[in-house]
């Protein structure tokens, strides 16, 4: 028997310290993705923004249904659309935010275990990993690779 940890390195940020314009900019097209959610069961309204490393960016939102859990999340919305387009172009990094009453959240939304999943599922079939960068209002955090955010995953 042996008693193990994981680390879970991840990076704060508060939003004056972002220098990169890249991420600001991304982070404006999540937040303007995210109003384009349909969302009126939860009236929470998530938004994602995906940068692939030839510098195309695409965004997505959490598509609710009446029939509950036929709705998915804003990040596998966007993931599997890339995927689905663009299979070989690796993501560099994605960017999640979210706003309830028209608001961002201050804090970061961070992802629900099934889009951990598929996020992770993701970084392995392009053999590169790639950044999440999670935003609220008041504070950001980043991983470098989903992995962090899935330790001891499911593996086939
Ligand atoms: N949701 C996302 O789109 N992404 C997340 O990371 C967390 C939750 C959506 C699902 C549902 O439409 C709403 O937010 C409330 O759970």
């Amino acid at each position: 028997m042996q008693s193990k940890e994981i680390r879970l390195p991840y990076i704060e940020f508060s939003p004056s310290e972002i220098m990169d314009a890249g991420i600001t900019s991304l982070v404006e097209k999540a937040l303007a993705s995210a109003d384009l959610a349909y969302a009126p069961f939860s009236g929470f309204h998530v938004g994602v923004a995906i940068e692939l490393i030839d510098g195309q960016i695409f965004t997505s939102n959490n598509q609710e249904n009446k029939a509950y859990p036929s709705g998915l999340c804003a990040e596998r919305v966007g993931l599997f659309f890339v995927q689905a387009n663009y299979p070989d172009i690796p993501i560099k990094r994605m960017v999640l935010v979210a706003k309830q009453n028209d608001r961002q959240t201050d804090e970061p939304v961070y992802p629900c275990g099934a889009c951990r999943q598929v996020m992770v599922e993701s970084a392995e079939r392009q053999e590169i990993p790639f950044e999440v960068w999670m935003a609220g209002k008041n504070r950001m955090v980043k991983v470098d690779t989903p992995d962090y955010l899935l330790p001891l995953k499911f593996l086939l």
